[in-house]
């Protein structure tokens, strides 16, 4: 090979060096060029059969060419691995000025309906009670007949229950009316000293300012051998001074009637109404808050249970309700109407959970 011919050659592979545009490229023209079977590896294996006349020519010749070649792709290299980072770092851009974006812990909400759940939960368990819980889909069994409704009685009509398209049985499946049902559920699975609450959702047929179809209550059932009916009016007032964070409440045991309990009573907590705000524990008004009484002998009888040797007392407070009184929330039925607006206003942060020790509401 002469002069020109190597000269060529040289040019030939500095113009595809510096075409190569990217690494890939490059290393395979670098493989062309002075891998094994390289352009240039092959003319430096033919030194071997010069004559040292020309080997002294061609040997620094090659050499240089092989040096040189070597340095263009080594500097090629360096061209395109900058010109990537350039690249990526243009891609990968971040903004340190855009503002942070609120984590799922922070924006969250608890609906108001859970806090007071948790509330009455941790002021109950704090007194001995366990909570159960019973199916939101009952029968009439459960829901009246056990709890001492008669067959045709009004207070059945007076539910406004919802109920189901018979079955293949022909029975008749129903949404509970109230959480009492689970009185009995109780009753079979565990044997007294009995003392739960029972937090849950009910049904009826009912909707104003006031009322949804689906709605909250608390039961409470209290069943041994002594329970009284001092005892709770004790465990009402303790709940509502609790619950209600005020050092007095007073309160009005109204006569009433519900088939489960014998005697029934009405409960209501005095008041005052200043504008749309109420104040508890002052005033002059009455505010009905919870029906309670002692559990009628055909309810623990129901229960599997011996009325003579078994006694106690039950109640059943709406819990929505309580909570619009709690946290000044006018409109019922904007508790359940999913807007995201109205939780943020009206939610609990997720991490402030309630005990009695820590404060229900902190
Ligand atoms: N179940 C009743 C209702 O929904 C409330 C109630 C009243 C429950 C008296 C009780 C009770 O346990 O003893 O209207």
């Amino acid at each position: 090979m002469n002069d020109t011919e190597l000269a060529s050659l040289e040019n030939d592979l500095v113009v595809r060096i510096a075409a190569a545009g990217d690494e890939t490229i490059l290393e395979s023209e670098r493989v062309a060029a002075l891998g094994k079977k390289g352009k240039i590896s092959d003319l430096l294996k033919g030194l071997g059969r010069m004559t040292p006349a020309e080997r002294q020519v061609m040997g620094p010749a090659l050499n240089g060419l092989k040096e040189r070649i070597g340095d263009a792709i080594v500097n090629r290299r360096t061209v395109l691995k900058q010109a990537d980072l350039a690249r990526r770092l243009e891609a990968e851009r971040v903004d340190v000025t855009l503002p942070l974006r609120r984590s799922p812990l922070e924006s969250g909400r608890i609906h108001p309906v859970t806090q007071v759940i948790d509330e009455i939960t941790a002021i109950f368990a704090d007194l001995g009670f366990a909570v159960a819980e019973g199916p939101d889909i009952e029968n009439d069994y459960y829901n009246f007949t056990a709890l001492n409704f008669p067959e045709g009685h009004p207070a059945r009509e007076m539910h406004d229950t919802f109920f189901f398209n018979p079955g293949p049985d022909g029975e008749r499946k129903l949404l509970r009316t109230h959480t009492s049902p689970v009185q009995i559920r109780t009753m079979e699975t565990q044997s007294p000293p009995i003392r739960v609450i029972i937090p849950g959702r009910t049904y009826r047929m009912d909707s104003d300012q006031t009322h949804t179809p689906m709605f909250h209550q608390v039961e409470g059932l209290v069943l041994d051998e002594t329970s009284h009916i001092g005892h709770l009016k004790w465990i009402l007032e303790e709940f509502c001074r609790a619950f209600f964070e005020v050092e007095k409440v007073e309160m009005r045991f109204r006569p009433s009637f519900f088939p489960f309990t014998e005697p029934s009573m009405e409960v209501d907590i005095r008041c005052a109404r200043v504008g749309n705000e109420i104040r508890f524990g002052e005033g002059d008004d009455w505010l009905e808050i919870l029906g309670c009484g002692m559990v009628h002998p055909n309810v623990i009888r129901h229960g599997g249970l011996d009325p003579e040797k078994v006694q106690g007392f039950a109640w059943g407070i709406g819990i929505d309700r309580i909570a619009m009184l709690k946290y000044g929330m006018p409109d019922l039925r904007a508790f359940f109407d999913a807007d995201i607006r109205w939780l943020d206003h009206y939610g609990f942060r997720p991490l402030d959970l309630p005990t009695l020790f820590g404060g229900l509401t902190s």
